[in-house]
Parts: structure tokens; C-alpha cells; sequence
């Protein structure tokens, strides 16, 4: 806050907050603090024990602020001594370079640290969520990405995290799979144990054909709704079907999530809520939110413009109320504290009302729970339009990582890699660039843009990218090992990082940064700010090592002559901040 919005004597100048309904972040601000310099006492009100805000001094200039400041700063062992005022009132300070030595022979010697979260919350991350039986799109691919990006952060600062994956295994299609699966498979048997896989290859097509026949065949479709109605009221044929169902795609599922590192994502489709719906809907009966509307039954939070369809005419749920069910599960019943929706933007109305739904029923409480969308824009083409392939289909998760795969193993032979590597050292850097890159493309963004997926982009070998932070850090953890230097022998010894040399001092205040920028991050869930850092720390590399040699080459350029490995050990210090960065789980 600026000086001058301290309030004037007299008058009660608090800053207001508005909080609606559903808004469940704390935007939180500093109290605002008068000096207690001579002029100011003199200016307070001789009787007064009333708070500061009626006695504020209003002549007290930053200047006079800041001066103060310096005054009163203690010594430490931090900032030198000789803070300093400079410009309207700021206060120049300068580190030790004795205390960042330490924090990175710190770093060195057990990895980056951040602070651990003030409050330590229990913390359910809803995320990927796809639907059963149809495709898995790109826009579940950064739900996923997204997800385990916040999940490792925030155990990474000391929360407890659970994934949940909010399957969409529930609802009216089934009846048409079901329906579709008895006449393709006419001679299946289901009750085998253990069951025996059905033998479709592609569910997708599987669904589409269904959908045909159920739009243009009065009699499918009769057969499709009783099917649902069988389901439903927990027929074990029917069960048995659409749990065969779900099987196959959980194996597709499975594969994209195997190939992402994605591991201890818990299923809990919304077929886990079939009998907590009824309670929720008999709970907000009995406690009257709901009203009747032409046979439906819905619910008005307070602040929103459009209500929950909590019952549809024919009594059937909604997703309106499988989200009420499990907001209600995962709070009341399960004690989480923090959760956290990985949902595209695009369902921001449906989820704030959720989230307001809720807190009608009185569910949760803002002061306590934290309840909280990470929403995320569309991805586009690299014509800008939504991301489809030529034909103008969805584009296959599974095809998207294949041709990721394909173009990462190619860009490597470009540059003529496979002379130098093993087949097994190719198939892991081109599996790291891969997936790498995608992922990267995506946190690299700020997540509540769209962004335009284009492999072009993300294979480029200079820029924020993975392939250029990937080979920084290759090449930098290659210096200790062409100088021979011992890093973990010369940590022990106690051989202190190198920060004499201008730029040297300039990275090794840069990976400082890393506490304060993991917890931001932890707090906003804008993960793209770290790799803004990681970009920035790479940056600040090149730009020291331009000037900085870590080994004195002979002519010759074969042997060492003089490694300075002060020098080296801040390589390794480099090297380590981004690898905490991107796999926190590790460190
Ligand atoms: N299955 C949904 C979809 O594909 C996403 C579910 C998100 N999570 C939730 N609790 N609504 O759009």
C-alpha cells in the first residue's frame, strides 16, 4: 500500500473486502503500520489507547520511513551493515556474502529448500477426469498436467495430497453401450471370474456406432433406456456390462497415465456417488433448498444467476448433483480442507456454483476450507482455431504422444545423437523430450490462457523450453565431471562456492529466489512462474559462464590444467535448483 492510503485521524479508513458466495481464495493484504517516529507521537491524541488507525500521523514522509528503518536495523547475519536509503523512500540492503554461501553449500548438500506451508492442509486435487467410452482430448491432457504440477508442489511444501481422478463412468450412455454390447457380443460370456476383457480395440468407435443406432432406432433406443433403468436400480447383469465397460477404458486411461509418470491417482468416478446423491438430495430436501421447477428439482445459491438442476424431470441426477455429492464427500466426510478443481475454464460457472451450492448446505466454511477452481484455456491449433486434427476429429491423446515420440526421436538423429548414444541412453532422452516438452508447453503457459500446441514450438532448442532447460542442465552437470571434481567430497570439506566474480554473484542470488518462488506458486497455483525461474536461472548460467571459466584448458585442449572449483561447485548448485523444480517429489 502505498504511504498516503493510510487513513486520515478521525476517520475509520479500513479497507474493505467483498467476499461473494462462492469465492473461496484469500486475497490477503498487510496491516497497514503508522511510524513511531518523534512527529508521530506528537501527533497521537494524548489519551489515547484507541487503535492506530484514529491517530495516524500524515506528515511522515517514506523518506523519514525508510530512515527509520535503517536506524533500526539490526545487526545480522544476512544483510551487511550500511543499509541505505535511496529514491522516495526505499531501503537498500545487501546480502552476505557469507550467508549466501552457506545457504547454497545448503543446497548442495540436501537440495533447494522452501519453507513449509504456514497452514498444513489436507489437500484432494481434483484432476484428468475423463469420460468413459469417449476420448480423452487434449483438454484432459492438461487437466492431467496441470494436476500433478499443483499435487507435487504442494506436497512438496508439506501438505498432504490425494488425486482424485472424477471419472465420467455414469449416466445415460450407458444405457446405448450396454444395449450396442449385447448384440455385437451375442455370445460373451459375463460372468466369468475373473472376468475376461472385451475384445473391443477401439471404444470410441465402439461409442460413436452406438450413438448412431440409438439416434435412428426407436427400438435401440427403447432397449438403451431400459437399460439405464436396470443399471440403475443396480441390476447385475447390467452392472456387470457397464463395469466391463469402464474396465476398457480404465486401460487406456492407464497407458496415457503410465507414459506420463502420472502414479496414486485415485478413481473416483461419479459412479462412486451413486447412493450418496440420494442422501444429498434427501438431505437438501428435508433442510427446504430445494423448489420445484416444472418437475425438476433445483436449488438457488445465493449470488448466482442460473441454479443446480439437483433432479431432472424423470428423477434421473445430473452432474450438478454428482459434484454436490462428492464436494460433500470430500469435505464432510473425508476432512479434506483444501480442494482443489483441475477443470477447464470453460466449467467455471458450473463449479462456482457448485462450490456456492455448497456452502448453502453449509458444508463448508470459508474460514476453514479452501475450496478453490484451477482453471485452465482451451488449446488451440497452430491456426489459432480449437486443436483438431486435418479431418477436423479430436485428436487421440494416444496419437498426440505417439507423434511426440516421433518427432523427438527425429529431432535427436537431426542432430546426429544416436552416434554418441546407446539405443537404450536414445530411447531415454527421446522419451524425456517427449513428454518433457508437452508438459512443459503447458505449465510454461499461464494456465488461464489459451494456449496453441505446437510441436514446432516446444521441440525448439533455444527459449523457455524444455529441450533448451534440459540441455542447460545436461550441460552444466557435465562440468564437474570433465574438471573431476568431487562435489559431495568438497561439500563435506567445507570448499565454499565461488561468489566473488560479478556474475557468479548474480546467479547466486537467483537461486536463492527458489523458497519464495516455490511458495508463491504454492499459494497461486500459477505454476508457469516457475518456469519463468527455471528459464531465468538458465539464463543467468549462460551468462556467467560467458564470463566465467570453470576449467583453464591447455592448448592442447585435452587436460585440465586449473579447475576452479568453487566455480564448479556453483555449476552444481545451479544444476540442482531446477531439477527441485521439476521433480519436488525427489528431493
Ligand atoms: N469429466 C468431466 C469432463 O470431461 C470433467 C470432470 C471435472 N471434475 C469435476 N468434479 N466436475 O468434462
Amino acid at each position: 500500500l502505498h504511504w498516503r492510503t493510510v487513513p486520515q485521524p478521525g476517520r475509520h479508513g479500513r479497507l474493505r473486502t467483498t467476499r461473494s458466495a462462492s469465492a473461496c481464495s484469500h486475497v490477503g493484504f498487510g496491516v497497514v503500520l503508522a511510524a513511531t517516529t518523534e512527529e508521530a507521537s506528537k501527533d497521537a491524541a494524548p489519551d489515547s489507547n484507541s487503535p492506530a488507525s484514529t491517530n495516524l500521523p500524515t506528515t511522515v514522509s517514506p523518506r523519514d520511513v525508510a530512515a527509520a528503518i535503517v536506524a533500526n536495523l539490526p545487526r545480522n547475519d544476512v544483510t551487511e551493515e550500511g543499509a541505505e536509503v535511496a529514491g522516495p523512500g526505499f531501503v537498500n540492503v545487501r546480502l552476505r556474502r557469507s550467508f549466501v554461501a552457506r545457504r547454497l553449500a545448503d543446497a548442495l548438500a540436501r537440495g533447494p529448500r522452501a519453507p513449509a506451508a504456514r497452514r498444513l492442509r489436507r489437500v484432494c486435487i481434483d484432476m484428468s477426469s475423463p469420460n468413459v467410452a469417449r476420448e480423452m482430448h487434449v483438454g484432459h491432457l492438461r487437466s492431467t498436467i496441470i494436476g500433478e504440477g499443483v499435487a507435487r508442489l504442494l506436497a512438496f511444501v508439506g501438505h498432504e495430497v490425494e488425486k482424485v481422478n472424477h471419472v465420467g463412468d455414469w449416466g445415460t450412455q450407458f444405457g446405448m453401450l450396454i444395449a450396442h454390447l449385447a448384440d455385437c457380443f451375442p455370445d460373451y460370456n459375463y460372468k466369468t471370474s475373473p472376468p475376461t476383457p472385451l475384445p473391443i480395440a477401439d471404444l470410441q468407435s465402439f461409442y460413436r456406432e452406438s450413438k448412431v443406432r440409438f439416434d435412428k432406432d426407436e427400438e435401440f433406443k427403447r432397449r438403451a433406456y431400459a437399460e439405464v433403468v436396470r443399471l440403475q436400480r443396480g441390476d447385475a447383469d447390467a452392472t456387470r456390462a457397464w463395469s466391463l465397460i469402464c474396465d476398457v477404458s480404465r486401460c487406456d486411461f492407464e497407458r496415457i497415465y503410465e507414459r506420463l509418470g502420472i502414479s496414486d491417482l485415485v478413481e473416483r468416478g461419479e459412479s462412486f456417488y451413486q447412493s450418496r446423491m440420494v442422501d444429498v438430495v434427501r438431505e437438501l430436501e428435508e433442510r427446504g433448498l430445494l423448489q420445484e421447477d416444472e418437475g425438476r428439482k433445483i436449488m438457488f445459491p445465493p449470488g448466482r444467476p442460473i441454479p443446480l438442476t439437483v433432479v431432472k424431470s424423470d428423477g434421473g441426477y445430473t452432474y450438478d448433483t454428482s459434484d454436490l455429492a462428492a464436494i460433500r464427500h470430500r469435505i464432510v466426510e473425508d476432512r479434506r480442507d483444501w480442494i482443489v478443481y483441475v477443470v477447464d475454464s470453460g466449467q467455471g460457472v458450473h463449479l462456482e456454483n457448485v462450490f456456492a451450492g455448497a456452502a448453502m448446505a453449509g458444508w463448508y466454511d470459508l474460514e476453514r476450507e479452501r475450496v478453490q477452481h484451477v482453471g485452465f484455456g482451451v488449446v488451440l491449433g497452430d491456426d489459432r482455431k480449437k486443436f483438431k486434427t486435418r479431418s477436423g476429429a479430436t485428436v487421440r491423446l494416444s496419437d498426440l504422444l505417439d507423434e511426440g515420440v516421433r518427432r523427438a526421436d527425429a529431432k535427436l538423429r537431426e542432430k546426429e545423437r544416436e552416434k554418441a548414444l546407446t539405443e537404450e541412453e536414445l530411447r531415454r532422452a527421446r522419451d524425456a523430450i517427449a513428454y518433457g516438452c508437452m508438459k512443459y508447453a503447458d505449465l510454461s503457459h499461464c494456465r488461464t490462457n489459451d494456449y496453441v500446441f505446437s510441436f514446432d514450438k516446444m521441440l525448439e532448442d533455444h527459449g523457455n523450453t524444455a529441450v533448451y532447460l534440459l540441455y542447460a542442465h545436461a550441460r552444466i552437470k557435465s562440468i564437474a565431471r570433465s574438471a573431476g571434481v568431487d562435489v559431495a567430497a568438497e561439500t563435506a570439506r567445507g570448499t565454499s562456492v565461488s561468489l566473488a566474480h560479478e556474475r557468479e554473484w548474480r546467479l547466486a542470488k537467483t537461486l536463492l529466489l527458489f523458497g519464495e518462488v516455490v511458495a508463491r506458486a504454492a499459494d497461486d497455483l500459477m505454476l508457469h512462474s516457475i518456469c519463468e525461474y527455471m528459464y531465468d536461472i538458465a539464463c543467468r548460467f549462460s551468462e556467467f559462464y560467458e564470463r566465467c571459466y570453470c576449467i583453464e584448458r591447455r592448448e592442447d585442449g585435452t587436460v585440465a590444467s586449473a579447475v576452479n572449483v568453487g566455480r564448479v561447485l556453483l555449476c552444481e548448485a545451479t544444476a540442482a535448483t531446477p531439477v527441485a523444480c521439476a521433480a519436488p517429489q525427489s528431493v
